[in-house]
């Protein structure tokens, strides 16, 4: 009993070691291809990252800057969330057309729609440059002298190496300044809408189940690559044709199984897997809670308008997402943080590190990282909270505030650049606003800045307040405001902007809520700013040594892997289900069952289209059931993800898609600061569902023509 339990708990062991870590895709050969194939890959290296060859990162572009994509048809066709396609989506939704309610499909070329400035990234090619990156530099003695030669060096690089006319140079540091990596780029300027599922689909659940196990969203959406006829970028014409993908992922409905191989290659934004305690320690105690609760009160604020308000519902539809999101998020981190004694664990790990460096005689280069870092991260703790106030209260959550923002770097511009830099700007800023205030409710908003300036004035630390915020009257200064401000209306905003230039100043610093906003952002640039960032370039600056002592004491065979940074990454892993607490264990699939388990009639979370209860009363599954009958929705796995991941594809041993990542679980949510592989999983839609809601609910026969779709064998 004893032996078996010792087995068990050494094979499980191995097993999460072997997992974890988001790799770059031309760096696999060796340990990573090793681990790969023991999981169960049948690809190898080569097949997933080749300069020459056509690989599997063909197929894998970044979407519009913050998601990820997967070409999926040799037209063209990418595949990506819903939540990533929503801004687009809602942007053609009218009360009339509402695609966000009802989904959108095209049944043919000429009926998906346009959608300027979003664009597609494809990686070409990846190269270490860090030699040429740190050249000229190792003479020189000051922090900021070196800094300033590596922006110059890559500023220079940029330009000279080597692409073709319609690529791009872009260099990127990993392992915190440790390791400078080269990647040339493609860029695709028409990017159409070809397909989204209603909200009740592609957001069902919506946030109540966002960041949750078990889900049952089928957060698709489909987009269309279009290139010149020379298959290469260019602006939005209708003489473009559909592009010509070098790879494009066969979709298998095979069906999968726990602990089966799946790898998901994307472009995760930000991970901060190698902070000191000290700065973990600020992050659950002080910045996180602060964060939540500006958010809790803007969201509930904006919450009470959408529920009674169709118009306000599509107007804060998309902003209410993306601030809802990572409140969420937040609160599940710092939950995690706790429960998995991140903090104790990184001391811990800290005295390992203190050790070896003793061990290996390194402290004259070495010793005092560990107290740098403490004496720093104590510095900047008011100065760090400060700072996330102001950006979320001013610069994201109150959109008086935010609009006026931009006048005040309009003036600053006058101060700084001149006249024509002023006029310029000023002009673009009257043309441009109309976006703005087309999903811009005076009501909803004064109801979320008489809340978010409250916790401001009470929440910033008293050094930072200005004086306009002494002894607040939140209710009084509310009114002043939303009544006398001329930044309630596009109308008075394009009014303010009229005029030469000493008008224009004048008028503005005469408006009640731009004084406003010029104060707060006074005393954020001249007390909080200055000081956060000297004291920040003293953290990188520890942070590059840090990680460099940690990558130099580790054994050869450490997986030590470099922080997202919004770069192609390949993470691996199994299907596999977890417990997230005592008692409970939550199996790895979801099925069509589980969304009629959750319908709320007329809810609007958790609404089901007609249409979509008739095939399931019907069991009208067709080729997309699973084994037992049942129609699939979503399934988890081991996979090491974050933020930009979101669309990303995830691939069985062979590299065909099986899933669509879009989610991490309530439990693993602290994975971008300490990842736990006991807990955190990725959430993906299977792509059988994405197949059936294309192919039975909106009869877009079309599309699925267009697909290679591999099969059960029949026996
Ligand atoms: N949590 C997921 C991610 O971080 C999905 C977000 C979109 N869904 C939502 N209900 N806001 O992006
Ligand atoms: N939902 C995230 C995204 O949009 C993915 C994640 O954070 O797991 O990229």
């Amino acid at each position: 009993m004893k032996y078996s339990k010792l087995f068990l708990l050494l094979f499980v062991t191995q097993f999460y070691a072997q997992q974890g870590g988001m790799w770059l895709p031309n760096m696999l050969k060796g340990d990573r291809e090793t681990e790969m194939k023991n999981l169960g890959m049948k690809l190898t290296a080569e097949q997933i990252y080749s300069v020459n060859k056509s690989s599997l990162k063909d197929a894998v572009p970044q979407f519009d800057g913050g998601c990820t994509a997967e070409v999926i048809s040799d037209k063209g066709l990418i595949l990506t969330n819903h939540h990533c396609g929503y801004d687009n989506i809602q942007s053609h939704s009218t009360i009339e057309h509402d695609y966000l309610t009802n989904g959108f499909w095209a049944y043919k070329l000429e009926e998906e729609l346009p959608n300027p400035g979003v664009v597609v990234t494809f990686i070409v090619k990846i190269e270490d440059i860090t030699s040429k990156v740190l050249e000229n530099t190792t003479s020189l003695t000051t922090e900021a002298d070196k800094q300033k030669k590596i922006q110059e060096n890559i500023s220079n690089l940029t330009k000279s190496l080597p692409k073709e006319t319609w690529q791009e140079n872009l260099i990127k540091t990993f392992y915190d300044g440790n390791q400078y990596i080269l990647f040339v780029t493609e860029t695709y300027k028409d990017i159409r809408l070809v397909g989204a599922p209603p909200s009740s689909i592609g957001k069902f659940g919506s946030d109540t189940d966002n960041w949750v196990w078990p889900r049952h969203t089928g957060d698709f959406s489909l987009f269309r690559i279009y290139a010149d006829k020379n298959n290469r970028p260019a602006e939005y014409s209708t003489e473009n044709v559909p592009y010509k993908p070098k790879h494009f992922f066969p979709i298998s409905i095979k069906g999968i199984k726990e602990n089966d191989f799946t790898m998901v290659m994307g472009y995760p934004g930000r991970t901060q897997e190698y902070l000191p305690s000290f700065a973990v320690e600020q992050i659950v105690n002080n910045l996180n809670p602060a964060k939540i609760e500006v958010r809790d009160a803007a969201l509930k604020a904006q919450d009470r308008f959408m529920r009674k308000d169709n118009a306000i519902k599509i107007q804060y539809a998309s902003k209410y997402a993306a601030v809802a999101n990572y409140w969420k998020k937040w609160i599940g981190e710092t939950k995690g943080l706790k429960k998995s004694n991140a903090i104790a664990f990184k001391q811990k790990f800290e005295k390992e590190l203190t050790e070896k460096i003793n061990k290996a005689g390194k402290q004259s280069e070495y010793g005092n990282l560990l107290s740098d870092f403490e004496k720093n991260y104590a510095e900047i703790k008011d100065y760090a909270l400060a700072r996330d106030l102001f950006s979320e209260v001013v610069l994201r959550n109150t959109e008086l505030l935010q609009t006026g923002y931009k006048l005040y770097q309009l003036e600053q511009l006058l101060a700084n650049k001149g006249e024509q830099a002023f006029t310029d700007r000023k002009n673009n800023l009257a043309k441009g606003i109309d976006a703005f205030y087309k999903d811009y409710n005076n009501e909803v908003d004064k109801n979320v800045f008489e809340q978010l300036i409250a916790i401001y004035a009470n929440r910033m630390p008293k050094q930072f307040l200005p004086s306009t915020l002494n002894n607040l009257n939140a209710n009084e200064l509310t009114n002043d405001i939303y009544t006398n401000s001329s930044l309630t209306s596009l109308e008075k905003f394009r009014a303010l902007l009229d005029g030469d230039t000493n008008t224009v100043i004048n008028k503005i610093n005469n408006d009640k809520g731009y004084q406003l906003v010029k104060s707060l952002a006074d005393a954020y640039v001249k007390n909080i700013a200055p000081k956060y960032d000297e004291l920040n370039l003293k953290n990188i600056a520890t942070q590059r040594t840090y990680m460099k002592a940690i990558m130099e004491l580790s054994p050869k065979s450490a997986r030590i892997f470099p922080d997202a940074n919004s770069t192609l990454r390949v993470t691996y892993g199994k299907v596999k289900g977890y417990k997230p607490a005592d008692a409970i264990y939550y199996e790895p699939f979801s099925t069509l069952d589980g969304v009629m388990e959750k319908y709320i009639p007329g809810d609007y979370e958790f609404d089901v289209p007609q249409k979509l209860i008739d095939l399931y009363n019907a069991k009208d599954f067709g080729m997309y059931a699973n084994s037992k009958g049942k129609m699939p929705v979503a399934f988890i796995a081991t996979n090491h993800t974050t933020g930009g991941n979101s669309g990303s594809p995830a691939l069985d041993a062979s590299g065909n898609l099986i899933g669509l990542n879009f989610d991490r679980v309530w439990e693993g949510t602290m994975s971008d600061i300490y990842y736990s592989p006991e807990i955190c999983r990725n959430i993906m839609v299977d792509l059988r569902y994405v197949l059936f809601i294309i192919d039975k609910y909106a009869g877009a026969k079309n599309i699925i023509n267009e697909l290679k779709i591999i099969k059960k064998e029949k026996k």
